[in-house]
Formats: C-alpha cells, sequence, structure tokens
C-alpha cells in the first residue's frame, strides 16, 4: 500500500511573515497521521520554516534544486544546502522551470541526481502542454522526460523519488483535468516505469497538479494510480490546502 502525499507548491509568493502564518494554520490542522503533508516554500524562507516545522508532521521542501554540487555558479542553491536546513523533498523540472528559464530534460535529471546525492527526495514533473495533447504526443512527451532521468539516475532511483504528473494546460488554469484523463496518464507513467522495474513501480508515488482544490480532489485521489497531489494556488490558503489534504 502507498502512502498519500500531498505537497503545496508556494512558487513565488508571500512574505516571511505570510509564509509562518500558513505554516501554523496548516500544522493545527493536521489532525491524524492519515497522508504525508509538505509544503515547498521559496528558498529565502526556508531557514525560519525549518526551526517552525521541526517536529511537525508537516515536511519541508524546495521548489528547484541546482544540478551542480558546489562551485561558480551564481543564483544557485545546491542540495547540501537545502540538507543542512532539513528540506525533505524538492520539486526538479516544474514545468515553469522548463517553460520560463530553460530547465531541459538533461538538467532536470542533474538536479534529480544531485537532491538524491543528499538525501533529498526528488519531487519530479512531467507533463505536457495543450498543443502536445492536441497533436496526441501525451505519452511521447512523458517518455523523453522519463527517459533522461533514467539514464542518469537508473530505475532503482525511483525506490527514493516522488512523480508529480503536471499537465501544463491545467497549470493556474482552472482547468482540471478530469479524474479519468489523470489517471490515464498515470497508469501510463506507472507501466512505463513497471516495464523496467515492477516492484520500483508499485512503490513509487505519483502526485497530480493543476488548479487540484477542495472541489475535485476526491475525486482525482479516489483514481487507482493516483496518491496525492502537488498544489499551487489552493495550497496558499491553509483552509484549502488542509481540505485538500483531509479528502485523501
Ligand atoms: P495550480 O494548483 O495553481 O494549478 O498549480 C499547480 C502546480 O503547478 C503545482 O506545482
Amino acid at each position: 500500500m502507498r502512502r498519500s502525499l500531498v505537497v503545496g507548491n508556494w512558487k513565488m509568493n508571500g512574505t516571511l511573515a505570510s509564509a509562518e502564518a500558513l505554516a501554523k494554520g496548516i500544522m493545527a490542522g493536521l489532525g491524524s497521521d492519515h497522508a504525508d503533508i509538505a509544503v515547498c516554500s521559496p528558498y529565502v524562507h526556508i531557514p525560519a520554516l525549518s526551526q517552525l516545522l521541526k517536529n511537525s508532521k508537516l515536511a519541508l521542501g524546495a521548489q528547484n534544486v541546482a544540478d551542480k554540487s558546489s562551485g561558480a555558479f551564481t543564483g544557485e542553491v545546491s542540495a547540501a544546502m537545502l540538507n543542512e536546513f532539513g528540506c525533505k523533498y524538492a520539486i526538479v523540472g516544474h514545468s515553469e522551470r522548463r517553460t520560463y528559464y530553460g530547465d531541459t530534460n538533461e538538467s532536470v535529471a542533474a538536479r534529480f541526481c544531485q537532491a538524491q546525492a543528499q538525501n533529498i527526495i526528488p519531487i519530479l514533473c512531467v507533463g505536457e502542454t495543450l498543443d502536445q495533447r492536441e497533436k496526441d504526443e501525451t505519452f511521447a512527451v512523458i517518455d523523453e522526460q522519463m527517459d533522461a532521468v533514467v539514464a542518469a539516475a537508473g530505475i532503482a532511483a525511483f525506490n527514493t523519488a516522488v512523480i508529480a504528473y503536471e499537465p501544463v494546460w491545467a497549470i493556474g488554469t482552472g482547468k482540471t483535468a478530469t479524474d479519468e484523463q489523470a489517471q490515464e496518464v498515470h497508469k501510463y507513467i506507472r507501466g512505463y516505469i513497471a516495464a523496467k522495474d515492477r516492484s520500483v513501480a508499485e512503490k513509487i508515488r505519483i502526485l497530480y497538479g493543476g488548479s487540484a482544490k477542495p472541489e475535485n480532489a476526491k475525486g482525482l485521489f479516489a483514481m487507482p494510480d493516483i496518491d496525492g497531489g502537488l498544489i499551487g494556488g489552493a495550497s496558499l490558503d491553509a483552509d484549502s490546502f488542509l481540505k485538500i489534504y483531509h479528502s485523501i
């Protein structure tokens, strides 16, 4: 049985004060320990949040991690630096990174490896654009995104990783994938892994992301291959995020 996981991706929002208030609000409403939960904050808020979240069931993550271990890479933050502040997770390959900041399949694979080298669980984002979906290229795009990471890290590395299927057309648009559309791709991803290693495929958690909210979370989470969510906008409000968490 896979343990479900709900992760908030706060993106570039908030102040230190609002981040702390949001984290406190979430911690106050966690209740029963029925699933894992984490928030990925902006880098600069990580030190304060790591203090606040110490000994809490709310885990901390980063929204990215450098593709190199250290050195002259201005503006980057290494996995070792994140590890020092207790980050359990790091998102890699978010579509906003791929679209606006030039992250490639190869650099995403390098980020994935850097995270794992510091015992940080990478949350690997994959997903197609609307144009790619309309051209029936969804599975081919997923293959390419997965192939690059498998080539760099090996399939066994997915024993300590999380995948997030985030259709680009559903991110921040209010247009959620239907339960069936999401399940179809989640099943495909699990099948892709199973073809290489069945036991890894059984174990890996595949999250859905893209306009997930309290109103649609239950249906998505009921799907057999959807093991939780990567939540953007709705994670910026403690009540909404907790409702999603409690609908698992
Ligand atoms: P929204 O939930 O705001 O659509 O964002 C999803 C996302 O990109 C999470 O990483």
